[in-house]
């Protein structure tokens, strides 16, 4: 991402988190419509507390998409999610990332040099035209763009089986990056069978897999993973399952697929947060997803009992406070602009218009 970056000054170090938040308050009174912050499930409660929006990152790229009378777009999130709304933005609107800082290990997995060599690797093996390119939103913009370029789509986490069977539909067989359990789990979910369903190792030439693996495979899934929902184990399933017996247990599908089969149910962020406020009083619910998220939920519903499946934070999440907000606030428009060339915004557009039409 090309971007006017800017660390956070000292002298914006130096207030406090309450201070900032009143002088935040104060910009968005002035600014009215032409300002919108956009905030993800996962950040902190003082950046959901200031947000206009908030969502998981299907509903906040659908947000981002349709915002006409906003000049400023500011993105609470990591670096992939404000890169997608600038992709999506119109040209009179500039979206601004707080802290630059904050990306995502899992979008990082999947550089699109290294896919562009695997797609060519591919294509000594099989007429390439069989295969449609999956991308999942946390990746990034470059990604996204060779991937529009080839016929394919984005998706998210509320998306994938929608987007793996249009996929099917058309094209013999799904190459799927950067998240290798998304993709199995969406695979699981469509019955496909686990001998047609292939791991990509992109640190091995051909992702370590004999020509026959790859012709037999429907699915071929990047190894990337996602560090917070990796943590999550079947055993901290049966440990909550003998503490809480009559809990209900509902994990993020970025989860390992033995963590997702042993679980009750699984979903985007925003089926959690559904989930939870749709549960009668007096349940129990385990979740395994990022704390931040948790624990705003049990502060929610003080009426039923939340409890996270193991603490798991998000480290890049939880870089954006109100102090780099108020610093991009206070230098509107000069400073942490996401700025990608153009014709990667025509390319990843392709792709993420495909997922907003699916
Ligand atoms: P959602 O699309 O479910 O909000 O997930 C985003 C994400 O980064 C999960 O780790
Ligand atoms: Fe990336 Fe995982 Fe953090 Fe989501 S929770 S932003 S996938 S590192």
């Amino acid at each position: 991402m090309e971007s006017s970056i800017h660390p956070l000054p000292a002298e914006y170090r130096a207030i406090s988190g309450k201070t900032a938040i009143q002088r935040i308050r104060k910009i968005k009174q002035r600014l009215g419509d032409r300002l919108v912050i956009l905030g993800h499930h996962y950040q902190r409660d003082s950046i959901v507390e200031i947000s206009d929006f908030v969502g998981d990152s299907f509903d906040l790229s659908r947000r981002a998409a349709n915002l006409e009378k906003a000049e400023f777009i500011v993105f609470c999130g990591v670096r992939f999610m404000a890169e997608s709304a600038a992709v999506l933005a119109k040209p009179h609107q500039k979206v601004i990332h707080p802290d630059p800082d904050a990306g995502c290990p899992l979008a990082d997995f999947a550089p699109a040099g290294m896919v562009k060599n695997a797609w060519k690797e591919l294509e000594t093996v099989l007429n390439i035209q069989k295969v449609m390119p999956v991308v999942y939103v946390n990746s990034s913009a470059a990604l996204k763009a060779f991937v529009g370029d080839h016929g394919g789509t984005t998706c998210t986490s509320s998306n994938a089986r929608k987007a793996f069977e249009w996929a099917l539909r058309q094209r013999e067989k799904v190459f799927f990056f950067p998240d290798r359990n998304l993709g199995k789990n969406t695979a699981n979910f469509l019955r496909i069978p686990d001998e047609q369903v292939a791991d990509w190792d992109p640190y091995i030439p051909f992702g370590g897999l004999a020509k026959e693996e790859i012709l037999k495979a429907r699915v071929l899934l990047w190894k990337g993973y996602c560090h917070v929902h990796t943590w999550f184990r079947k055993y901290h399933v049966e440990q909550a399952r003998e503490n809480y017996p009559e809990a209900a247990i509902i994990v993020h599908p970025e989860c390992d697929p033995a963590v997702v089969r042993a679980a009750d149910g699984n979903g985007s962020t925003k089926f959690i947060v559904a989930y939870v406020r749709q549960a009668p009083a007096g349940s129990t619910i385990v979740i395994g997803t990022e704390i931040n998220l948790v624990n705003r939920l049990a502060d929610q519903n003080p009426d039923k009992k939340i409890v996270p499946l193991s603490k798991s934070p998000c480290p890049n999440m939880g870089k954006v406070s109100p102090n780099d907000v108020l610093f991009v606030l206070e230098n509107l428009g000069e400073v942490n602009v996401v700025c990608l060339p153009k014709p990667v915004i025509t390319s990843a557009g392709k792709a993420l218009q495909r997922m907003l039409d699916l």
